[in-house]
């Protein structure tokens, strides 16, 4: 297989307007609660990225009829919830832990038997978080003697409702379980032990699916009722948003305005926790697009300084961490994380990942169990590996505009699974980056 490196050279500034790619949360269930609704979804804004097309091709390969992508616009025929058929061959959900865990909930719930496999980084992440409740609720699944996929959902068995308390917070286990909900006997009821984003929720109330909210950290189903096909927007995903957030915070000169971001509130603590750090980011027109809240925002250059992260920020910045970490390390002063485990098992471990690219580039980066100390400095060049993991490519190559060195970056292939066009798009902006493929 090619590999990708990312060349960058050091300085410059980030300026202009940007839109980032559709929100990858929203464009997976988008094709999920889609496929299960009667009538048609049209979705504009779609992730045309890996993780989302995989979603995508397994709900073709059980029967959906789904057109597009094309430039962001899919239409699907949805099937309702007793539609799908049985796929010829196991679902390759490629690096996509959302389309795993997410799948693995509806498809407890079918008449057929499926397999559920991904690449080398997915088939050794946690699967037992949802194998287990899913298991209370009848589901019949056998996993690798790891816990981990590939996963072997037996169909044909009979779901009943659970009121499971997640022993972390983890949005994909309680979409996982909302989901096997709709095909269970009674009442599921997922409580959190801290929010986490609610996009499962806010979309089946706009699939007109009745849903409890019985506090910010308990919601219940019950079974068997129908979704009805709906139309809608995906607003750019905050999380692809991060890394010019930080970019433009750290390089002089710069000041870029990002387009039509999702700042739903369970997404937005990067916001919240690159302001503590003393960034200069304005949220511009506040809208509604399809029961989402969506934004301008305008970030320009500012001092920053190191935090401790309050822990209860962790669950809205889950995906935002290795682009906070370059942020730390452009900051004046230390950066503590903690109550941040769930890092760990991502995809790649984004706290040694991190730790490792941050010390080859001449920082202080010292690894805990369950988070980091930064000691922010000068960001010198190197070489750093990303371990196939798009957010941890992507978040050094932002560290070029403070760095006094080219920074060269392995392995980045996979920054195709969420952010298809990020090179074109950040040379735009003006950051210094260029692709080399290695047959
Ligand atoms: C996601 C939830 C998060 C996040 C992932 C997408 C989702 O995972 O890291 O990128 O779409 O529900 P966890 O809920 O497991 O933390």
């Amino acid at each position: 297989m090619a590999t990708l490196t990312f060349l960058t050279a050091p300085g410059g500034a980030l300026r202009g307007r940007v839109r980032a790619p559709g929100d990858k949360s929203i464009s997976h269930r988008a094709i999920m609660l889609g496929s299960l609704a009667e009538g048609v979804t049209t979705v504009t804004g779609f992730l045309e990225g890996g993780d989302c097309l995989a979603t995508l091709e397994a709900f073709r390969a059980m029967g959906v009829r789904i057109a597009g992508p094309k430039q962001g616009r899919v239409t699907v025929h949805g099937v309702g919830l007793q539609g799908l058929r049985a796929p010829a061959s196991p679902l390759d959900m490629g690096n996509s832990g959302t389309s795993m865990r997410l799948m693995a909930g509806i498809l407890a719930g079918q008449a057929f038997d499926t397999v559920l496999t991904g690449d080398a980084s997915l088939t050794r992440r946690p699967m037992r978080r949802i194998t287990e409740p899913l298991a209370l609720m009848g589901a019949r699944i056998e996993a690798a003697a790891t816990g981990a996929a590939p996963l072997c959902i037996r169909g044909g068995q009979r779901l009943t409702g659970i009121d499971y308390r997640l022993p972390m917070a983890s949005a994909q286990v309680k979409s996982c379980l909302l989901l096997a909900g709709l095909y269970a006997e009674g009442v599921t009821r997922i409580t959190e032990p801290a929010p986490t984003r609610d996009h499962t929720e806010r979309m089946l109330e706009g699939f007109g699916y009745p849903l409890a909210r019985e506090s910010d950290r308990t919601v219940a189903v019950s079974g068997g009722r129908r979704l009805t096909g709906t139309e809608i927007d995906v607003p750019a995903d905050i999380s692809s948003a991060a890394f010019f957030l930080v970019g433009a915070s750290l390089a002089p000169g710069s000041d870029l305005v990002l387009e039509h971001v999702g700042v739903n509130p369970t997404r937005t603590g990067v916001i919240d926790i690159l302001r503590l750090m003393g960034a200069d980011i304005e949220v511009l027109k506040p809208r509604l697009a399809g029961g989402e809240p969506v934004a301008d925002l305008r970030v320009r250059h500012a001092p920053l300084r190191g935090i401790r992260i309050p822990e209860a920020l962790v669950p809205l910045a889950i995906d935002e961490f290795p682009a906070l970490f370059i942020a730390a390390a452009g900051a004046e002063g230390v950066t503590v994380l903690t109550g941040a485990e769930e890092l760990r098992v991502k995809e790649s471990d984004r706290i040694q990942v991190m730790a490792n690219g941050l010390t080859a580039l001449g920082i202080a980066a010292e690894p805990t169990p369950d988070g980091i100390v930064i000691q922010g400095g000068a960001l010198a060049g190197g070489t750093v590996n990303s371990h196939g993991d798009h957010r941890i490519a992507m978040s050094f190559a932002m560290a070029a505009l403070r760095a006094t060195g080219p920074i060269t970056i392995h392995d980045c292939a996979n920054v195709n699974t969420s952010f298809p066009g990020f090179v074109a798009l950040a040379r735009n902006a003006g950051l210094a980056i260029q692709e080399q493929e290695t047959p």
